[in-house]
């Protein structure tokens, strides 16, 4: 990425402003953004994306070589800028000893290549990953149930083919499958984290992009169009993308995956400047990651170049973050129902159904359930 230089954009902009004379919000107003977003970027605290500079640019009437200016402030240079370092470039690569260059174009030509055929490619598949310690407590049955809402969801992102991540020795789940999905399993051993649950589908899905469903975060009703409006987007910007919601309390906080947003790219999706997998400390509220990706494969190089954390676990979020080093990742702000449903609280649930309806068979079968389950529990924890 170009260089870029926040604080000669923050005084150019704030000077031509001035000489409009135009107050912060005039100028957002003219511009058809919000003033806050002014101010940040006069105080140096933000870098437009390409799309929002154009509207400030227009809402200024600025000459050319001004806007080329602002532009070179921000770190996007024109194609025409381009050609003198891609002639530099050339130039050095001349000078390089024959086997040397050869290399580097092969490589780059690789890269380019790669590049390409990644914007050709086109979203099929969903990893599902269900070798964390809580599905492995369910029943194939149980795990058909939980797993409807998040198959529904695939079919209606056009998806067709889900990768199931099972823990060693389980069963496949019951799946009532919706026409036209089919179905692939991996098994994940060692059981090392979310991030090594997608790493051992590498073989299934290639090099190719693929989305990621979380089926614990459960979205109802409308939510179910979450992945499909998070395709939409990923045919437009080509570039990993994670669902992120709202959320007020620092003890949710720190359950999940935590995200810091940048510049917007359009109503709801913004730039990821970065990740933080479950935060102990700080923050009282902010956005969380919500168990909906999409993901470009160059995510499998980075999930082998993560650390595992303290617990030996390789996280996804470690990973989106060295990612991030590479390549851009989105975040879509996700602001439909959600529930965060964990197995637990479904064998809850049932018990409390069981209550309610005064059925003897029914609590009973509930008691044993839940029974059954504390005690898979305690193994699995000791
Ligand atoms: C995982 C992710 C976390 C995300 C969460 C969503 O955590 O690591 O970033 O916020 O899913 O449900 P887990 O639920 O596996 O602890």
């Amino acid at each position: 990425m170009a260089a870029y230089d926040l604080e000669r954009l923050a005084l150019l902009l704030q000077g031509y402003r001035k000489r409009l004379n135009l107050t912060k919000a005039q100028l957002a107003q003219r511009a058809g953004i919000s003033a806050s977003f002014v101010t940040y970027i006069e105080q140096g605290q933000r870098r437009p994306s390409l799309p929002m500079l154009t509207r400030l640019m227009q809402a200024l009437d600025l000459t050319d070589s001004e806007k080329r200016g602002l532009l070179r402030a921000a770190g996007y240079h024109s194609l025409g800028e381009l050609t003198p370092c891609l002639s530099d470039l050339s130039e050095q690569l001349a000078e390089l000893p024959q086997p040397e260059r050869d290399e580097l174009l092969e490589e780059f030509s690789r890269m380019i290549g790669r590049w390409r055929e990644l914007r050709r490619k086109r979203v099929r598949r969903v990893v599902i990953p269900i070798a964390g310690w809580q599905p492995r407590l369910l029943s194939p049955e149980q795990l058909g149930k939980m797993l409807r809402p998040a198959l529904e969801e695939t079919a209606l992102a056009g998806l067709t083919e889900v990768v199931l991540v099972l823990a060693p020795g389980k069963s496949v789940p019951l799946l009532k499958l919706p026409r036209g999905l089919k179905v692939r399993t991996v098994v994940q051993e060692p059981q090392l984290g979310l991030g090594h649950a997608i790493l051992t589908t590498h073989g299934v899905v290639g090099d190719e992009p693929f989305a990621v469903i979380l089926p614990d975060d459960i979205l109802l009703g409308e939510g179910r169009e979450c992945l499909r409006q998070m395709l939409t987007l990923y045919e437009r910007y080509r570039c990993s993308m994670l669902a992120v919601t709202e959320v007020e309390g620092a003890a949710d906080l720190k359950n999940y995956g935590v995200a810091h947003l940048g510049d917007p790219l359009a109503e709801n999706v913004y730039l990821v400047q970065g990740l933080q997998e479950k935060p102990t400390r700080g923050r009282r509220s902010g956005l969380t990651i919500v168990g909906r990706y999409v993901l470009t494969p160059q995510v499998f190089e980075a999930l082998q170049a993560t650390t595992p954390d303290k617990n030996n676990e390789i996280q996804l979020t470690d990973a989106l973050n060295l990612l991030l080093r590479r390549q851009r990742i989105s975040a879509f702000v996700y602001r439909a129902q959600l529930f965060r449903v964990t197995p637990i609280k479904m064998l809850l649930e049932q018990l409390i159904d069981a209550l309610d309806e005064s059925h003897p068979e029914r609590l009973e079968q509930a008691m044993q359930i839940t029974k059954e389950a504390l005690q898979a529990l305690t193994a699995l924890r000791a």
